[in-house]
């Protein structure tokens, strides 16, 4: 949450700033700001809303200079506004700051700073630790490098600072724990970034900032210390990364972008993993870390949202396939829990961004009581796919849309991997279930393709549904959780109210709801428990609730007896909910853009949640 973007070098900072907070807009966008060094001082700019609202009001003012620093907001401390926009000015007017992250502890800093009689601007935490800052360097009568070195030291929450100071005007102090700092090295130039889309067209050469390091980044120069004062060697490394696949490619959102990716995103996850003729798959972190995995006594997954409903579908398929017992935990719940962890418990962190907080902590608590962490990360080099002990990168590539869509695909494909090529180690599959299960797998981009071909039929479809007040979603078994990630989707993105449940349990409650008015969306592909989904859907349709279904390429039975249909080719059940979640993608996007929303960026969300 929040985008920082820096420059120092040559060039005019203002527009590299501005075009890398809009590829850092995922981040948050709740207000925008810059802050410009040039011969006169410091220039800040800031305004709520987005980054075009900050360009527009930007527009005939001075953005001269070639050092400069720039973020965009999720609002944690105090409500989305230009006053609490950051950057941030010091009472002595000198510094100015952005930060992503929150400081716990800002309260008892604020308190000290107005009993010293400094009087705060903003609501925020960040304008409580500049401040802080600035007044140790002033009593120790100390540099500003060393006075931020002090002040860390006092500080409890998660951080990512930059500092620009009026002193020093060439230069960019940074500062992290816990949340991401990347930093692009050029000719006689720096970038920093929350990631490295702002300097993919200047840099393929990137140093990954470790927590309680911090950076004094100049033109020519970049010194790395930790807070004991050390200077650490940067370890440079290569992007990976397209320019291409941070843009829209000609698509109105990036959510439709990536939705439409996934045939090629999948290919990628197994290329070089799963070989259906050879009848193998390689996946190296599990090779790692097999004996571990093969004698493991359970197995406890965590994350959050969508990635939380891919480890639900991981649960099934690890102990079906691995006769393993999964838990499946919210990262958020688990840290705050007791949780008993056993010496070799394997504890499966499954994340996008690989930047959430709540699972790092989470991963982090298990780690200290002994646990094998596995990582199952989209974004390369983020903090988690750094603690982890192992892992199995999903390669979806860059998502950007807020809504997750091809990293959950992405995530279910490597879970399904995984528990097969444990499953063989194990000797828990036989050689037929497992080379089925490999070309079910293997077919799967091809079956996304076919199933995207009918995406005009759901957009007519979303016309007609658009105006619903509430929805429910209703799977069994593996899809279950596909039922979930279809009303996660449709709530994100349309703001419409939506429930995902175990069909089963409907019955339980959630009929009450059901009248004329309530769509009712079943994943009801044909499967082991397809009877029994059908008897559910009677039951609502006997209570007049509109029926909608996912179902299976032929079943005519099942679509005489809805309303509207979504159809997918027919696939094994095990690697289905790979497939069925696409056209619940799809109605929630269009379903989103008939309301008139701005479905890359749905109101209080943000893409990377790096705060509790
Ligand atoms: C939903 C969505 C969120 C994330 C959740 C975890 O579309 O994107 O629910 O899945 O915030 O994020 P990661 O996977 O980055 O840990």
């Amino acid at each position: 949450m929040c985008g920082i973007v820096g420059y120092t070098g040559p060039k005019e900072a203002y527009p590299i700033l501005i075009k890398g907070l809009k590829r850092l807009e995922y981040r948050g966008y709740d207000s925008a700001g810059i802050a410009l060094l040039n011969s006169a001082g410091l220039n800040i700019y800031k305004k709520k809303g987005k980054v075009a609202d900050l360009e527009e009001f930007i527009i005939g003012k001075n953005t001269h200079g070639n050092t400069g620093i720039g973020h965009t907001r999720w609002a944690t401390h105090g409500e989305p506004s230009d006053r609490n926009a950051h950057p941030h000015r010091s009472a002595g007017g000198k510094l100015a700051m952005i930060h992503n992250g929150i400081i716990e502890n800002y309260n008892q800093l604020k308190q000290e700073l107005l009993n010293k009689g400094y009087s705060l601007q903003s609501d925020t935490d960040t304008e409580v630790l500049l401040n802080f800052i600035e007044e140790i360097k002033n009593k120790n009568q100390c540099s500003l490098e060393e006075a931020v070195r002090i002040a860390l030291k006092r500080v409890t929450g998660a951080y990512v600072i930059l500092i620009l100071d009026e002193e020093n005007p060439d230069t960019i102090l940074a500062a992290r724990k816990g949340s991401p700092l990347v930093i692009g090295i050029g000719k006689g130039e720096h970038f920093l970034g929350s990631d490295a889309s702002p300097m993919l067209e200047y840099t393929r050469e990137v140093v990954y900032v470790n927590d309680y390091e911090l950076a004094i980044v100049k033109p020519d120069e970049l010194i790395l210390k930790n807070l004991g004062n050390e200077t650490i060697t940067p370890f440079v490394q290569k992007l990976d990364m397209e320019l291409a696949a941070i843009e829209k490619g000609g698509y109105q959102h990036f959510m439709l972008k990536e939705i439409h990716e996934q045939p090629h995103t999948l290919y990628d996850c197994f290329r070089g993993r799963l070989d259906a003729e050879a009848g193998l798959i390689t996946m190296s972190g599990v090779q790692q870390y097999a004996d571990e995995l093969v004698h493991a006594k359970r197995i406890i997954m965590v994350g959050c949202g969508t990635s939380w409903h891919a480890a639900l579908v991981a649960e099934y398929l690890f102990e079906e396939l691995c006769r393993v017992p999964v838990e499946v935990e919210y990262a958020s719940e688990f840290r705050y829990r007791n949780p008993v962890i056993r010496q070799g418990d394997i504890v499966v962190a499954i994340s996008q961004s690989g930047e959430t907080a709540d699972t790092l902590v989470a991963i982090e608590k298990a780690r200290e009581q002994g646990a094998i962490i596995f990582g199952v990360v989209n974004v390369v080099g983020s903090s988690i796919s750094r603690i982890t002990h192992a892992g199995a990168y999903t390669h979806a590539g860059p998502e950007i849309g807020v809504a997750s869509t091809k990293a959950y695909t992405a995530q279910l494909s490597v879970l399904t991997m995984m528990a097969l090529n444990i499953a063989r180690m194990k000797n828990t599959i036989s050689e037929e279930n497992f080379l089925h299960l490999l070309k079910e797998l293997q077919q799967i981009p091809e079956k996304v393709s076919w199933t995207l071909q009918h995406n005009q039929h759901i957009k007519d479809m979303a016309q007609k549904y658009k105006n619903a007040k509430d929805f429910l979603y209703l799977g069994r078994n593996l899809n279950f959780p596909t039922a979930l990630e279809g009303a996660l989707k449709l709530k994100e993105i349309s703001y419409i109210h939506a429930s995902g449940y175990p069909a089963g349990e409907m019955k339980h409650g959630p009929i009450a709801l059901v009248d004329e008015h309530l769509p009712v969306v079943f994943i009801a592909t044909k499967d082991k428990v397809h009877d029994k989904i059908i008897s559910n859907m009677q039951e609502i349709k006997a209570r007049k609730g509109r029926l909608l279904a996912v179902i299976t390429e032929g079943d005519t039975a099942t679509k005489e007896i809805c309303e509207d249909t979504m159809v997918v080719p027919e696939a094994d059940e095990r690697v289905a909910p790979i497939l069925n979640v696409v056209p619940l993608q799809l109605l929630a996007y269009h379903i989103g853009v008939a309301k008139g929303y701005d479905v890359d960026k749905p109101r209080n969300l943000a893409k990377s949640v790096t705060v509790e």
